[in-house]
């Protein structure tokens, strides 16, 4: 095991490794976890207790605030080996910083410096023999918070547990995906939660996506919730569009998480001298775009996502195909120049790699 600070943080360290019951190539998104865990508890107005404990079971009396209000916030990031066997972490800062203003918006306390990034470089550092090194994998790394007062009346709760948890991985869509325009159901509304990474954002997205899989499409189009008139986001990740040779995406505001993979593939594209235009993109443009033959490409960006073509878009019971992925550019290289400065083999010119 990789040599692990110790400062402040409690190190308890598991009996027995798992990894070698692990075949990093059969694991399915989300399923297996690496051997421990990191933990912080917000009591009495400051975050104690911060420990690294092998990954297991937490225990909880029913009341916990978290299962009845919702204060549940998480983020998604990644941690890669790189040709040189060295361990990075992708722009962690912008998950740190992210994850606060999630906190922000749920009544719930900030992390610290020393809780979110230190307990996240320790993980990573101590699970390090769980990063892949096969092409298109990495350590998806999820740290979450909670609200942990027992307690049945509705207020903000006064004590919260942040939690680190890591899980190796391929390909969260294992294919191009058929999207849906929403037309009935909304996701967030102006003065909601939308650009929060909260769970309720993703229990209400289930019930309609699950209708739209009845439908056979594999996600929903997000449109905004006064006439879903503009197109907004995917619920687990951000859409681009390649329109007349311009990348278009709606901008980030309150409705609409603002996506660090959405972040990045804009300035890469900008760097390439590309047209981006960060700009309202209405349903209707959409359509008539697909209808002409001007929308050249569409396809979602996120952590989990990374780069995953749209091969067809659904919209009030007509299905428009995309043109042919193999026909497709503006994609195929930004995801490639993405996994060459992920993995070390292209310059990391914007310092993203930690
Ligand atoms: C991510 O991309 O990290 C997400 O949070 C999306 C999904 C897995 C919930």
């Amino acid at each position: 095991m990789a040599e692990v600070h110790q400062t402040n943080v409690r190190v308890n360290q598991a009996l027995r490794s798992r990894l070698p019951e692990v075949d990093f190539a059969k694991v399915s998104f989300g399923t297996v976890f690496t051997d421990h865990m990191f933990q912080a508890d917000f009591v009495r107005g400051s975050w104690t207790d911060l420990q690294l404990l092998p990954y297991g079971p937490v225990q909880f009396e029913p009341a916990l605030m978290a299962l009845h209000y919702g204060q549940a916030i998480f983020e998604g990031m990644k941690a890669f080996r790189t040709v040189d066997n060295e361990v990075v972490l992708f722009r962690p800062r912008a998950n740190f910083e992210r994850f606060n203003i999630s906190a922000e918006r749920m009544c719930m306390p900030v992390t610290t410096e020393e809780v979110f990034m230190d307990g996240l470089m320790r993980l990573v550092d101590m699970d390090r023999e769980w990063i892949p090194s096969l092409d298109n994998y990495s350590l998806y790394i999820r740290p979450f918070m909670y609200a942990t007062d027992q307690f049945l009346g509705v207020r903000p709760s006064d004590t919260y547990r942040f939690s680190i948890i890591c899980s190796p991985a391929g390909a969260y869509y294992s294919k191009p995906l058929r999207v849906k325009i929403e037309s009935h159901f909304t996701r967030s509304a102006r003065g909601g939660i939308g650009y929060a990474k909260a769970a309720a954002n993703y229990g209400l997205s289930l019930l309609p996506t699950k209708l739209a899989q009845k439908e056979g499409f594999d996600q929903i189009i997000w449109t905004d919730a006064a006439n879903h008139e503009f197109v907004e986001e995917a619920g687990t990740a951000n859409f681009m569009f390649v329109i007349n040779d311009a990348l278009v995406t709606p901008p980030v505001k309150d409705t609409i998480l603002k996506g660090i993979t959405r972040d990045s593939v804009v300035t890469l594209a900008r760097s390439w001298g590309m047209d981006v235009q960060e700009r309202e993109v209405s349903v209707s443009e959409l359509v008539e775009a697909m209808h002409s033959g001007r929308l050249q490409e569409a396809f979602a960006v996120g952590t989990a996502a990374t780069v995953t073509h749209i091969s067809e878009i659904g919209h009030e019971g007509k299905v428009y195909t995309l043109p042919a992925v193999e026909k497709r550019e503006v994609a195929p290289k930004l995801l490639k120049t993405l996994n060459n400065i992920r993995c070390g083999k292209a310059e990391d010119e914007f310092g993203w790699l930690v």
